[in-house]
């Protein structure tokens, strides 16, 4: 898997640290709010599971499917919520976990639907944050990484369902989708 990578954007350490320094802030954030993470499927499923762990306050964990409709590599601003989640999101503190934002189409649906559900506050926490293609005016409000505009994988993101398990977030070498 290695040589379909072009180069190693964020390396293990620098996950485990900037991961680190987002569950202090989040702890402090969120005492006594017992929040509801909900983890949008596939992509935060590893991330979501780094996060909660330096994450020291009482909560609870969902994840919820929303795919946008289009080819793999771009989003095509029609987005459907795949799987909705059990529990009842009234007047919680909602703290939606997201791999990468990328135009922004996704998260902007996601958080009119849990706003529109009577969710008391709805944040969202990406560990990677893509600025240069937003096409929504959607910004998180915790953003582990800044990344340039590449296609990058690994550490739960995907090229047609591949990749997820590289445990550092790499560019993907453009001959391996084009
Ligand atoms: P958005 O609606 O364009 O913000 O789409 C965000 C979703 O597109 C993410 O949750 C990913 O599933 C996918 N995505 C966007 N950019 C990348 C990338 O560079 N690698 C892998 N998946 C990506
Ligand atoms: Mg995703």
């Amino acid at each position: 898997m290695r040589a379909d990578i072009q180069e190693v954007l964020v390396d293990e350490a620098a996950l485990k640290k900037r991961i680190s320094e987002m569950g202090q802030e989040l702890t402090k954030a969120y005492q006594d709010k017992n929040p509801l993470l909900i983890g949008v499927l596939k992509g935060s499923a590893v991330f979501m599971a780094d996060l909660i762990r330096v994450m020291d306050v009482p909560m609870e964990i969902d994840f919820l499917k929303a795919s946008s409709y289009g080819n793999e590599a771009r989003s095509s601003g029609t987005v459907q919520l795949k799987t909705d989640i059990s529990m009842d999101v009234k007047d919680r503190y909602i703290l939606l976990v997201e791999d990468i934002i990328d135009t922004g189409n996704t998260l902007k649906f996601l958080m009119e639907s849990f706003e529109t559900m009577g969710a008391r506050e709805v944040k969202v926490c990406s560990l990677l944050n893509k600025h240069e293609r937003r096409e929504q005016q959607v910004t998180a409000d915790y953003i582990g990484f800044e990344i340039p505009n590449e296609f990058v994988v690994g550490y739960g993101l995907d090229f047609a369902q591949k990749y997820r398990n590289l445990p550092y977030i790499g560019i993907l070498k453009k001959e391996v989708y084009e």
